[in-house]
């Protein structure tokens, strides 16, 4: 899938907040190698540097577009263009960090344990993934790549559910760790703009289905997405529109 850093970025406020949330729950006094995994434009990567200035820093992304950004903002930062799904560390890190990205990844019951066993010993695995794929903002994605002539195109890339229930990752990571701090929040996002669920999805969820439809077809399967979106999401008086977005976290030390 092709990431664009500019749409990505317009929710930078909200996609940044639980960046912040995970930071500040890592109980890592002083960590000595730090990975990013799927660090997009290394937001996340640079709010870590700044709370442990003296550990060494990778991000992994497989969007050049994405680490071009990362790049620019701390040239001092690794940062490596690689596929999350065969990345292998060449020493251990004490903290594996990884936010908004492992839901790209399938088959969380093999690739959890990869993580977990890839860190040193006390190290630590941070997450965080959106766990809203029930919420009209999404569900509606899929359905609306299935409800229309553009089916044939689509219907191959239509994702199912990739993060699982808490107990999943319960069952499958407590066993294996020392301690596992695990949470949700529902983030009561409030979004300016005409249509801002729409926009948000464009630059996640949409971005790989709108890119494999070309002009008119492309079009009117954007609009009717776009319609469907804005009739879930009614604007409040003050024109703002509340986007709920429930995210699951966990930190487990091994
Ligand atoms: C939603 S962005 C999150 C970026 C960043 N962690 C943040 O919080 O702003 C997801 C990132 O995961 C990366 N990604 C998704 N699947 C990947 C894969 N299989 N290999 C490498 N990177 C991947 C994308 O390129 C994208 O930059």
């Amino acid at each position: 899938m092709t990431w664009n850093p500019e749409l990505y970025l317009a929710f930078e406020g909200p996609r940044f907040r639980p960046v912040i949330d995970l930071v500040q729950q890592i109980s890592l006094e002083a960590p000595t190698r730090v990975v990013d995994m799927g660090c997009g434009t290394g937001s996340g990567t640079q709010l870590m540097k700044s709370r442990w200035p003296d550990a060494h820093f990778t991000g992994i992304d497989g969007s050049a577009d994405m680490l071009a950004k990362a790049r620019d903002a701390d040239p001092a930062i690794d940062w490596v263009e690689a596929d999350l799904n065969l990345w292998m560390p060449d020493t251990p890190p004490d903290l594996i960090f990884s936010n908004a990205a492992l839901h790209w990844l399938d088959d969380h019951h093999k690739l959890f344990p990869r993580l977990l066993d890839m860190l040193a010993p006390g190290g630590v695995l941070a997450v965080q993934m959106p766990r809203n794929y029930h919420a009209p903002g999404l569900s509606l994605v899929n359905e609306t790549a299935l409800d229309g002539p553009w089916r044939p195109r689509l219907e191959a890339m239509v994702r199912q559910v990739p993060v699982q229930e808490p107990r999943f990752y319960y069952e499958l990571i407590a066993p294996r760790v020392k301690t596992l701090n695990m949470w949700e929040t529902d983030f009561i996002q409030v979004l300016d703009g005409d249509n801002p669920v729409a926009d948000w999805t464009r630059g996640s969820w949409m971005s790989p289905l709108l890119n494999a439809l070309d002009g008119d077809e492309r079009e009117a399967f954007d609009a009717e997405y776009r319609r469907r979106v804005a009739a879930a999401y009614p604007k409040e008086k003050d024109g703002k529109t509340l986007f709920p977005f429930r995210r699951i976290f966990f930190i487990a030390t091994v």
